[in-house]
């Protein structure tokens, strides 16, 4: 056997995932709980292995496997193109970095529309073949509610979504906020509690307004779970690029930004090439090493070869 140590990659399976031993996993009665305490419930996106590290590190309660990921991981400027089997492949990826959150994973677009048939058979294909917990769809129409209700009948949790839901931007005019009429504000309170009726364990709103979320929050028994909703909801989501700044540019007006990622992923990669060219990288400490006599006998071998050779 070498002497050499063997230069294995960490892998999942020899990884400890930084977790608090003492916390339980998320369960659909923990939550509610959590809800009646009136303990925020703390809630991130994650689309791979390490974004996934870190929602768990910071004991986060639900995780997302959110259909941003067509903007923020595959480089789309909306969330339609994204396939169901991309997210199948990122919602895999985000389970081998989680133990504790319920992890959910956000239907694309175009997987559940046609039929309550198709939704539930996504759902089970993100259950089985991706390891979630739980599944969300977007809208509160009459569609998305009898969808809600057909993977909740199968047995699958599912998450509503209402408000400012990307996949039908165009229809809503845009990336903006939405029930800014008492009319409009009336009719998310109306899709929330369909989507609650149709059995959703939980409710997203997304860019309403924050005195339209209080009052409307009062009056939603399950979680609701805001972005760009106020502080009124019994918890709060950001999109995990959006709060590490790896994007160009500030985003949405209710993003709060933790770190600048993108800027120093860029100073590093840029000092890297720097040292690539300059050829201060590698330098001795990052080569392995030969014993000499083994050296002076490859000399020899390569010698014979070169003249057999000419
Ligand atoms: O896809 C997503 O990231 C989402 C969140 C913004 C809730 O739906």
């Amino acid at each position: 056997m070498s002497s050499h140590p063997t230069h294995r990659p960490p892998t999942p399976a020899n990884v400890e995932i930084p977790h608090d031993p003492g916390r339980l996993p998320m369960t659909l009665p923990l939550l509610a709980e959590k809800q009646r305490l009136g303990e925020p419930i703390v809630m991130v996106t994650a689309y791979d292995y390490p974004s996934a590290r870190a929602a768990e590190a910071a004991g986060c309660d639900l995780v997302l496997v959110g259909d941003s990921a067509a903007t923020t991981v595959l480089g789309y400027t909306a969330t339609t193109p994204v396939r169901l089997e991309d997210m199948l492949v990122l919602a895999a990826a985000a389970r081998r970095g989680l133990r504790t959150p319920l992890l959910i994973g956000d239907l694309p677009f175009g997987s559940y529309e046609i039929s309550d048939e198709q939704a539930v058979t996504t759902a089970v294909r993100m259950v089985r073949e991706a390891g979630c917990d739980a599944v969300k769809l977007e809208g509160g129409g009459p569609a998305p509610v009898s969808r809600a209700r057909a993977i909740a009948g199968a047995g699958i949790p599912v998450m509503g979504h209402v408000g400012l839901t990307p996949q039908s931007s165009t229809a809503l005019g845009g990336w903006k906020a939405q029930g800014r009429t008492a009319r409009a504000a009336a009719q998310i309170g109306a899709q929330a509690l369909a989507l609650q009726d149709a059995g959703c364990f939980a409710l997203v709103f997304e860019a309403i307004p924050a005195a339209v979320t209080e009052e409307l929050v009062s009056r939603v028994e399950v979680p609701v779970i805001g972005i760009g909703a106020g502080p009124a909801t019994d918890g709060q989501v950001l999109v995990f690029h959006d709060l590490l700044g790896i994007r160009d540019g500030l985003g949405p007006r209710f993003v709060k930004r933790y770190a600048s990622l993108q800027q120093e992923m860029n100073a590093g990669v840029a000092a890297y090439a720097e040292d690539v060219r300059t050829r201060r990288y590698p330098g001795p400490e990052h080569v392995y090493k030969i014993d000499p006599a083994e050296l002076e006998e490859l000399r020899v071998l390569l010698t014979a070869a070169d003249r057999s050779c000419s």
